[in-house]
């Protein structure tokens, strides 16, 4: 018999978020850990680009720390968000990718509000200032392949010009993607990036590489 304090009917919201976790590992059914958030034209351009010796440089962390960490000698990223570090912090351990630095780098003001693409340039720095700057947290090292997939783009992509090997390829995820306020974000990629591969469908992808 049911104890009386129990409600009469179940629903799936009566489950709280741990007791369904709980019970999807108790039958087995992890949650399976996420795949790029990212077109496969574009997961592909990005493998093509990528050599085994390479160190890679990430802001914006996700299934692309897990899969493009697995081409590459070394993988460095930067993440702003507590919960999602976590997740893929988890992920990395459980399959044992020890060559990925992966570092939670929280906004130095709070995020809400206008979002983050759509402010001034002074603005996102200010509010971002620590994430974009975390470049040089990684020792004395400079990196092959860049990939700008997080916040502040065009702030990261100013950042990591001092740290990049002289061969160096960057990647800018939605670069060509109406969303964001593309005009005076390409203006300022642009100064410093010349264009050398993309991908116009879906959700966009810039390959560059700095320029002389
Ligand atoms: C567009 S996602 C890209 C992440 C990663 N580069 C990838 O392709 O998998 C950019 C940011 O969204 C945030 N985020 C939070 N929850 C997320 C989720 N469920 N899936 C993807 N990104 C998430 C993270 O802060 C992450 O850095």
């Amino acid at each position: 018999m049911l104890p009386a304090a129990l409600p009469i009917r179940y629903s799936l919201s009566d489950v709280s978020l741990g007791d369904w976790i709980g019970l999807r590992r108790h039958f087995g059914l992890q949650t399976p850990d996420p795949r790029p958030f990212m077109g496969e034209a574009e997961v592909r351009m990005i493998r093509g680009h990528l050599r085994p010796g390479d160190r890679m440089l990430e802001w914006g962390c996700g299934g692309s720390t897990l899969e493009f960490s697995t081409h590459v000698a070394r993988y460095c990223s930067i993440e702003h968000d507590a919960r999602w570090h976590g997740r893929i912090r988890a992920a990395i351990d459980a399959r044992g990718l020890t060559n990925v630095s992966l570092l939670l780098v929280p906004p130095d003001l709070p995020l809400a509000g206008v979002p983050n693409y759509a402010r001034a340039p002074a603005e996102r720095y200010a509010q971002f200032r620590s994430y974009i700057d975390a470049v040089g947290r990684f020792g004395d090292v400079t990196f092959d392949r860049v990939l700008i997939d997080g916040r502040s783009r065009p702030e990261c992509a100013a950042a990591a010009l001092p740290w990049l090997a002289p061969d160096a390829v960057v990647f800018i995820h939605d670069f060509f993607n109406p969303k964001y306020d593309i005009g005076p974000y390409h203006t300022l990629v642009l100064r410093d990036y010349e264009l050398i591969d993309a991908v116009r469908e879906g959700q966009t992808l810039a390959v560059f590489r700095p320029r002389d």
